[in-house]
């Protein structure tokens, strides 16, 4: 007989929780220790994308430094792997000035004079794959940050003068740098290494720090002055050893690094293309040097910064603004916290928040005797009350021009356009849209476009699922502008997409700042953008597809007329040289567009006048290309792609010897 399992001894009684035994549990949880935990808002998920947020943080710093004090932004961004088996060298500094081209990689390893990085270092291409240990170094020659302000800034999470204003500018939340900062300390123990200097005649600083964790504070490790900077000798060009001004941060940390898709390499690609202003030499931590040069030797205006628009304030936020505020009376209160609010829309605002049951408030009570019940009702009669926009000048868009020049620096293509939408406004905060549109030429045909996403000039290279710009290219049928579009999907073909938003307050989805959330008025704007552009492309298109149509006509034509003049011939005593010119003759003045060249505006250079939709558009721009014609004949819709007849020249040379 088989046995029993033995009885299982009686559970314990559990012992529960009290609010007591709970409230012994219960404190204060540090911004710095919520974040460590979860990195992955922050764009920290994962060693690869890490490696590329560290260098988007300190590089979105640094161009946003230079601007701010209308400094035109050189940036020196450096990888260095630390382990594997890479052996880098350093790159000689007058490599560098031997004019590479964007993209040209740099092979150290063919410069006799290059000196082995470190101790020990070889000729061994580095081995990427095993590597997991990197170092990121972005210099810049901005502003510096002066001493005392080094440790909170890169110390101390939600610190920054960016967050209290509404102003555009690449960071706004005070949290980035000190955040990656935060994640190389927890994932290598390494502190943050910052030098930065003010002006020439100031001493530089050097500081090495962690963030305490628990405190959100610094933890200083090294504070020294230097007396001289000297730049590392890889970044050194002729005459520069010495680093005037400027801030330089380096973090160590895990990371990933690979090419390719939301790579550093494509982030900084495409920055070059929304900041032509902007110089960036960049060392890969293979050794490859690609250098971004300055297209454009002007410094973006300076944005203003605006007050808060009254229709964009939450309940919550206006009850804690007038708890806080200075002013004594609500109308100046109004006038004072918010954009577009004179003494009469005040006075209207009050009236309206009567109606609304909030019978005691007039413009001249005092704000610290409003109550709950009165808030919600001046809440409630602001969104009821008709305010002017507020002002949108303080936008600085990138603008056609600039943008145009971007997308040709940076892509092989054959048309191009540009178009800035005037600003507008959604949920009280002024934005602007842009949208660039590159064709044809060598971009990839048998792939889906490809959308690149911008916000105040940053490129948004993860989630476009869940962006209001992706969202906004599926929406648009571009089947109306002649390219092939799948349903819900982007459209197919050698495109690139370029989209800008520029706003005091970008909406991110969350705080990795990846992608735009999706307000109608967003979408709208950007939709409205891309027809525009759309059009443009959609009358290029058509006119090289005329083109192209003439030239097979004329082909076929001038097959057979070999044929007709042998038949000819035969029947009369016609020359049949001159049979064949004149029958030529009748082809080409049947086919005159075959002959038609698009001028670099995408019009048809007439010999007499020039007249044409895209006449006179400097927003568009088309460069010539060799095959363009053949390119073009995939793009035909429902036309099938086989090569095109050319002239018999067996025949041709059969007459011509008679
Ligand atoms: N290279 C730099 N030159 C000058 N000032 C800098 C530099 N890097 C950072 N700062 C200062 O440090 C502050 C904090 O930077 P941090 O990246 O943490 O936040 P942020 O840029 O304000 O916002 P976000 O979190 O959106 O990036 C900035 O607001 C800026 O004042
Ligand atoms: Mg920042």
């Amino acid at each position: 007989m088989a046995k029993m399992p033995a009885a299982k001894a009686p559970k314990a009684p559990q012992v529960r929780a009290t609010a007591e035994s709970m409230a012994t549990k219960q404190k204060e949880i540090a911004v710095s220790e919520f974040f460590a935990k979860n990195r992955h808002l922050l764009g920290f998920d994962n060693p690869r994308k890490a490696l590329l947020t560290t260098v988007k943080e300190a590089v979105d710093n640094s161009l946003d430094a230079c601007e701010e004090a209308g400094i035109l932004p050189t940036l020196h961004v450096t990888i260095e792997a630390l382990n594997g088996s890479a052996k880098v060298k350093p790159v000689p500094a007058q490599a560098k000035s031997k004019g590479l081209k964007l993209g040209e990689p740099l092979l150290i390893d063919d410069d006799p004079e290059a000196e082995p990085a470190s101790a020990g270092g070889s000729d061994e291409r580095p081995n990427l794959t095993n590597a997991t240990r990197f170092k990121i170094t972005v210099r810049d020659n901005g502003p510096g940050i002066v001493k005392q302000q080094i440790p909170n800034v890169f110390g101390r999470l939600l610190y920054g003068s960016k967050f209290h204003r509404l102003r555009m500018s690449r960071g706004q939340q005070g949290i980035g740098i000190s955040a990656a900062g935060m994640y190389g300390l927890l994932t290598t123990g390494q502190p943050v290494q910052i030098v930065s200097k003010t002006g020439p005649r100031t001493k530089a600083h050097r500081f090495e720090l962690a963030i305490d964790t628990l405190k959100n504070r610094p933890e200083i490790t090294v504070d020294e002055q230097l007396d001289e900077w000297h730049a590392p000798a890889a970044d050194v060009k002729e005459g520069q050893e010495k680093v005037r001004q400027g801030t330089s941060v380096t973090i160590t940390l895990e990371g990933k690094f690979q090419r390719g898709r939301a790579s550093v390499d494509e982030y900084l690609e495409q920055t070059a293309i929304a900041n032509p202003h902007a110089e960036v030499i960049y060392t890969a931590p293979d050794g490859e040097v690609r250098i971004f040069p300055r297209e454009v030797e002007e410094v973006p205006d300076t944005p203003d910064e605006i007050k808060p628009h009254p229709y964009g304030v939450e309940l919550g936020v206006l009850m804690r603004m007038l708890k806080e505020t200075e002013h004594k009376h609500l109308s100046e209160f109004l006038q004072k916290s918010f954009s577009r609010v004179t003494a009469s829309v005040a006075g209207e605002i009050c009236k309206a928040a009567n109606k609304l049951g909030a019978a005691t408030v007039t413009a001249q009570s005092w704000c610290s005797t409003i109550d709950h019940a009165q808030v919600e009702a001046l809440h409630a009669a602001i969104q009821q009350t008709k305010i002017q926009n507020p002002p949108t000048d303080c936008l600085v868009p990138i603008g056609p021009q600039q943008i145009l020049k971007g997308l040709l620096k940076e892509l092989k293509a054959e048309f191009y356009t540009a178009e800035t939408r005037e600003p507008t406004v959604y949920r009280g905060n002024p934005f602007q849209i842009e949208v660039g549109i590159a064709f044809g030429g060598d971009l990839p045909k048998d792939e889906g476009a490809k959308v690149i996403r911008f916000a105040n000039r940053v490129p948004l290279l993860y989630q476009p699922s869940a962006c209001s710009i992706t969202k906004a290219v599926i929406g648009t049928n571009w089947r109306n502008y002649g390219m092939s579009q799948p349903r819900n999907g982007i459209p197919e073909g050698p495109l690139v997409i370029f989209v800008h938003m520029a706003s005091v307050w970008v909406p991110f989805t969350s705080e990795s700042k990846e992608a735009v959330a999706d307000y109608d008025e967003i979408r709208k704007e950007i939709g409205l953008a891309l027809k525009e552009c759309g059009r443009k492309l959609n009358t290029y298109i058509r006119r090289k597809q005329r083109v192209a149509r003439e030239h097979q006509r004329r082909d076929v034509f001038e097959k057979y007329i070999g044929e007709v003049v042998a038949a000819c011939e035969k029947m009369t005593t016609v020359d049949p040289k001159k049979l064949y010119e004149q029958l030529q003759t009748v082809a080409r003045s049947r086919t005159v567009t075959a002959d038609m060249q698009l001028d670099d505006e995408g019009n048809f250079i007439k010999p007499a006048a020039r007249a044409g939709k895209l006449d006179g558009d400097a927003n568009v721009v088309v460069i010539e290309r060799e095959d363009n014609v053949d390119d073009q004949e995939v793009l035909v819709p429902g036309k099938s792609t086989g090569s095109s007849a050319k002239p018999d020249a067996g025949l041709f040379e059969e007459h011509e010897a008679a």
